[in-house]
């Protein structure tokens, strides 16, 4: 399969310091190579183009989403280098920078596909709007802005209104939901399987039921989000919001490897390190080895299913 390697090197989402120097910390650690040895060929498009706002201007767009602007025209841009990817029978793989770019690869996922199916793998929903969001960081609302509910500017990213159905959206590993995205997962009847449930039913069942799910329906396409916040917070000391209570490395490898198996996934996210948190490396290291594992089971010929 041939990868459309796109990063996006930001942190006006999630407001932290170091996220943006994920893309660089990994291209020192071989990701292009990782994949290459895997039997891919990896068109390496660089980063995306990323303003430079001075923190002093964060609230300049709007009181309680920061950055909003920027926000706004980098998922803009990464949603058509995502389209264009699938357009060219690439698979577009997005190494962030921090979830906020979750939106763009979501829009230009949408737009190729007829009925495109998202798996959010991760300790949160991201499914915040600037009336529920704790922080006003914009890496806990791209979910919810794909699903059409919030600011104007994010929902209307690419293009106008919704990217995907509630019904196509899976949500794995969640553990950390603030009140407005309990009620948002409730009211719009979201696939939610927190970590409660997934520890109460099992990872064997609740993979199952996902899959089972997808294949059951029209969904001609699906969009992995993986926030490696998903893994428990012992395991991603370079990360800027770890949880705990998460998934084991083996328990993570059993996602990637039942989602990638499917041949439904035909583009990825890989988000939130922050090279900067890290100690010794370990979350890199860590990183390489999930993109690696990742790789190993993609392998997928055909894109659009038929
Ligand atoms: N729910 C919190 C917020 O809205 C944390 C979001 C963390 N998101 C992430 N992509 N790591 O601020
Ligand atoms: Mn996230
Ligand atoms: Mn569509
Ligand atoms: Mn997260």
């Amino acid at each position: 399969m041939d990868i459309n390697l796109l990063t996006v090197p930001i942190m006006y989402g999630c407001d932290r310091n170091g996220a943006q120097y994920g893309p660089k910390k990994l291209r020192e650690k071989n990701v292009v190579k990782t994949i290459e040895n895997q039997n891919h060929k990896v068109y390496d498009f660089g980063s995306l183009f990323i303003p430079e706002i001075s923190e002093s201007e964060k609230y300049a767009d709007h009181d309680h989403i920061k950055y909003l602007k920027s926000i706004t025209n980098i998922n803009n841009n990464l949603a058509h280098l995502v389209y264009n990817s699938l357009n060219s029978e690439n698979f577009p793989f997005i190494i962030g920078g921090d979830h906020a770019l979750g939106l763009g690869s979501i829009s230009g996922a949408s737009k190729y596909f007829e009925n495109l199916a998202v798996i959010w793998v991760d300790a949160h929903g991201d499914i915040n709007t600037e009336e529920t969001s704790p922080s006003g960081n914009s890496h806990g609302m791209p979910l919810a802005a794909a699903l059409g509910v919030g600011n104007p500017l994010l929902t209307n990213v690419y293009f106008d209104g919704p990217k995907v159905k509630p019904e196509n959206v899976y949500i794995i590993g969640a553990r950390d939901l603030d009140e407005g995205e309990i009620k948002l997962a409730k009211d719009l009847d979201l696939n939610l399987y927190t970590m409660d449930k997934i520890n109460k039913i099992g990872l064997d069942a609740v993979m199952n039921e996902v899959i089972n799910s997808i294949k059951s329906t029209n969904i001609d396409g699906v969009h992995l989000s993986f926030d490696i916040d998903a893994l428990d917070k012992s395991l991603v000391p370079g990360t800027g919001t770890p949880v705990e209570g998460g998934f084991s490395l083996e328990e993570t490898k059993k996602i990637l490897k039942d989602l990638l198996s499917t041949n439904f996934v035909k583009s990825m996210d890989f988000v939130e390190l922050n090279p900067l948190l890290d100690e010794n490396d370990t979350t890199a290291d860590l990183c390489i080895d999930l993109i690696n594992w990742t790789f190993k089971y993609l392998n997928n010929f055909l894109l659009k299913n038929a």
